[in-house]
Parts: structure tokens; sequence; C-alpha cells
């Protein structure tokens, strides 16, 4: 299906099955240390200054979700030459985020900042927890048999299997996610920024000095 012409596409297995389980039970080991420390107080919130412990996540709170962390910003780099191929566009890496959804877990409806011009969500494993994209006239059904995407009046679902990634407009569809009903998910969010775009040569890695550095790093 065209990116161009839909503003969304699906691509399958972005990465391999086996690099998804890794990077899944990658972060979920780093959740689980993190919850001890807290739980110990080896380290407190004020104290997690390298910022890689995201403990104010506005849009899902209480869910462990790290901006930067180094393995997904590795895969953002990784993936950069397959989104260029989908996208047909050039493009600059921005940052990227991963969450460990857990149950009754909720994304509102929303679009994103300018650094999340060309977004992706990426299934790394966990339970089938499909994302909703803004309903549109003119949005086609992808191509594939394992992608299952049905037009709604509420929406279009894309469910996603581990290492299949939609890329979308980010920052023009609408995208959200409904109560989830499984124990956990776990997700990164890959961005970037066309480099035709006007600043985007000012955003790249989201106006850090390099990739990999926690959000404060970005310039004001
Ligand atoms: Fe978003």
């Amino acid at each position: 299906m065209s990116f161009k012409k839909n503003k969304y596409t699906i691509i399958k297995n972005a990465i391999s099955k086996d690099l998804a389980a890794f990077c899944a039970n990658y972060f979920l080991i780093k959740k689980q240390v993190y919850d001890t420390c807290m739980k110990y107080r080896y380290i407190s919130p004020f104290e997690n200054m390298l910022g890689f412990y995201e403990t104010k996540d506005e849009q899902v709170e209480n869910t462990f979700s790290a901006y930067s962390d180094i393995a997904m910003e590795t895969l953002l780099l990784k993936c950069h030459s397959v989104m260029e191929k989908a996208t047909g566009l050039k493009l600059n890496p921005s940052y990227s985020y991963a969450r460990a959804y857990k149950k009754g877990d909720e994304l509102k409806r929303h679009k994103d900042r300018f650094s999340c011009e060309i977004s992706t969500t990426m299934n790394l494993g966990g339970d089938k927890w499909p994302i909703h994209l803004s309903p549109k006239e003119n949005v086609g059904i992808p191509d594939g048999k394992k992608i299952t995407v049905k037009s709604k009046a509420k929406g279009i679902a894309v469910d996603l299997d581990p290492g299949d990634m939609l890329v979308y407009r980010g920052t023009e569809l609408e995208h959200w996610r409904e109560k989830f009903k499984g124990k956990e998910c776990v997700q990164v969010f890959l961005h970037y920024n066309n480099t035709k775009t006007p600043n985007a040569e000012k955003n790249i890695f989201d106006t850090r000095p390099h990739i990999g550095l926690p959000n404060w790093f970005r310039s004001k």
C-alpha cells in the first residue's frame, strides 16, 4: 500500500521475531530492575537523573516507559533505511520511546509533536493490542494475510505481530489504543523527520547533540 497516498503503511517483519523477542525481554528485565530498585530505595525518582526511566509519563500514567533507551535508539538507526524505503522519503532519525503496557492501559486519541512527523509503532512482544488510526475516506486496506485491518466508524484497527511496524504521519493522523485487556504488551515508537520539511535539519535527534542522550539534552 502507498504511504504517500494513505499517510500510513505497515511493514511486516521490519525486524526478525528473534530480535523482537530479545528487545521485549530486555525491556521487561529493565522494568523489573527499576521496580526492585525503587522498592528498596536504591534510587529515588529524584536521583533518576539520567532520565532513562520516565517517572512522569503523561500519556499513560504509571506504566514503565523510556525515552532514548540505548537498545531502542539502536533500533531507530537500524530501521532507518527500511523506513526510507517504505515511505519513499529521506529521513532524519529523531528519537525512540518504549513502553511496557499493562492491563487496563489506554492511549488517548491524539496527534504527535513535530519530532514524530514520520512515526512508527513496533510490536516487540506480549499480548495482542490493536492501534487505531483516525478514519479517512480514502484509506486503503494494507496487503498481507496476517494484518487485520477493519474500517469502522470509530477508526481503523491495526493488529501487529512481533517485529511488525505501523508507519504513519504522527502529526497528521489521530491515533489511539482502547483499553488493554491483555496482561502485558511491549511496544517501541521510532520517530523520524522528513529531511525536506522546514526546520528538519535543526531537529535531528530531537535536538539532542547525538543519539542515545536523555531528553533533558534537548534544546529548549
Ligand atoms: Fe502518538
